[in-house]
């Protein structure tokens, strides 16, 4: 079993689905070893704790620059000796420290069908903002590879949405959660779960 750090640094609902599909048996090949929020009053520590999962904190706003915490967060990850990483609901950057350690071991989720509402800028409300300012009839989420550009890693899983009459923001949110996100995030951690599991005892000689 390939073991999984989760960021996190709000209500953790992506995190929540993770849990969910573990305690269901639908995660065979991962196990959840610790949850790292960028906040402290982030809700997914609590859903972390219930769970039985350790959680931590590490501040952005604790550390000088992008450097510092771009280095506390690899020592956290390699303390708990996690093997893939992923970013569900993290709102801070993530420095090329971490991405290189990490290469291709870290999967975001984003809320849209990327290329579209994508890269600096686009997080949280303003992804759905954007798509109905624009007028588009399909939106949904992307589960992908994160590199060192925002948004910009390999594609691993789209699921489209249909954009209603009379949407906000926040209903349109609610919609590609409940029917993208929260069902491409556990079967694309499975999936890099069961990939990475045969690499690493490939590279093992084992
Ligand atoms: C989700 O829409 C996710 O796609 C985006 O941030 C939101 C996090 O929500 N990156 P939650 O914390 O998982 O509830």
């Amino acid at each position: 079993m390939l073991r999984i750090a989760v960021l996190v640094s709000g209500g953790g609902t992506n995190l929540q689905a993770l849990l969910d599909a573990k305690a269901r048996g639908e995660i065979p090949h991962g196990e959840f070893v610790r949850v790292i929020a960028s906040r402290p009053d982030a809700y997914a520590l609590t859903r972390a704790a219930s769970a039985g999962i350790e959680g931590v904190v590490i501040s952005r706003k604790s550390f000088a620059d992008l450097a510092a915490y771009d280095a506390a967060i690899l020592a956290s990850l390699q303390e708990c000796g996690a093997q893939l990483v992923v970013l569900a609901g993290f709102l801070s950057i993530l420095g090329p420290t971490v991405i290189h350690a990490y290469r291709d071991r870290i999967i975001n989720i984003h809320p849209a069908l990327i290329p579209s509402f994508c890269g600096k800028g686009y997080y949280g409300l303003r992804v759905h903002e954007a798509a109905l300012e624009r007028g588009v009839k399909v939106t949904g989420a992307t589960v992908h590879l994160v590199n060192e550009i925002p948004d910009g890693g390999r594609i691993l899983m789209q699921k489209a949405v249909e954009v209603k009459d009379g949407d906000t923001p926040e209903i349109l949110q609610r919609r590609v959660m409940e029917q993208a996100e929260w069902l491409l995030l556990p079967r694309a951690v499975e999936e890099q779960c069961a990939l990475w599991e045969t690499r690493l005892q490939t590279s093992d000689g084992r």
